[in-house]
């Protein structure tokens, strides 16, 4: 009995894992608007294989080059992924300095290309904490991308929930400080218009890769209604077929947002 509920398991998986079959299952009317993604596991990839982490921190681009792709080509409204946290700098100074890198050949690389797609990049976190040379490199590539009208794709680096939080509260006292409004009269909107991500969708879909089911203070504000989906998938692993097992999942999620069902 178990090995024929087993066997019956097996071939109805295998039917439809291929990219193409999930591709097809995905009902285009029920996409996230925004996906953000917790792009973990590149050291633990690199080790498994015998590897320096830093090999691993160069897979991932590959990664995130595909399904950048994808996203492109599903026409989602905005796509944000995780770089490199506020708590990041607490890693090896070589560690960090090869992200740097990676981060100024990555973009230097691959910008035309993103251009082409029609992407509007942006970077988003406390850039100030960057170099003069990578600040100029980010700058360069949000202006250069901003009049596109495809993907908004924003890539956070030294990137914190909480120190954006930090940020639109000071925003919003020296507002008050100056007479332009009032203590009381703070609104979420207001709130709103000094995240990093403002004038975006608020995140719909939220995946992290690598197995630790944690938003490790990733858009606190935005995914305050966000469906969670996560893989025991290390990053440089993770494909456009397991992307788009994601976004059927979400598709079939019964989103509340504290009211009732609509499906009843
Ligand atoms: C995520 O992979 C990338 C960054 C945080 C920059 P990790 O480097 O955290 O990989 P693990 O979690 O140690 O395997
Ligand atoms: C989150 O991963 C940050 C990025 C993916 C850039 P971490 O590896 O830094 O998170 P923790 O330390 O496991 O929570
Ligand atoms: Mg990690």
């Amino acid at each position: 009995m178990l090995k024929k509920l087993f066997g019956k398991k097996k071939s109805s998986n295998k039917q439809i894992n291929t990219e193409k079959e999930l591709l097809d299952n995905i009902d285009r009317s029920r996409l996230p608007r925004h996906v953000a993604i917790i792009m973990d596991g590149n050291g633990r990839w690199a080790s498994g294989k015998g590897m320096v982490r830093s090999a691993g921190h160069a897979s991932g681009v590959k990664t995130l080059k595909t399904i950048l792709r994808a996203a492109v080509d599903l026409k989602i409204e905005a796509f944000t992924v995780y770089a490199f946290s506020t708590e990041n700098w607490k890693r090896p100074t070589a560690e960090v300095d090869f992200l740097m890198k990676l981060f100024a050949d990555s973009l230097a690389r691959e910008l035309d290309e993103m251009d082409e797609l029609g992407i509007r990049i942006k970077f988003i976190g406390r850039l100030d904490g960057f170099s003069p040379y990578l600040q100029e490199q980010f700058d360069n590539a949000c202006r250069r991308t901003a009049d596109n009208t495809g993907v908004r794709f924003n890539v956070a680096v030294n990137y914190g929930g909480q120190d954006e939080m930090v940020r639109v509260a000071q925003a919003l006292a020296e507002d008050v400080k100056a007479g332009k409004t009032l203590p009381e009269d703070i609104t979420a909107d207001m709130i709103e218009s000094h995240l990093d991500t403002s004038g975006m969708p608020p995140v719909d879909l939220v995946i992290r890769t690598s197995g630790d089911m944690r938003l490790s203070n990733f858009l606190i504000w935005q995914t305050a209604y966000a469906e969670l989906w996560f893989t025991d998938t290390n990053w440089p692993d993770f494909t456009k077929a397991e992307f788009f097992e994601a976004l059927v999942d979400f598709s079939k999620r019964d989103r509340r947002f504290g009211g009732l069902s609509k499906k009843k």
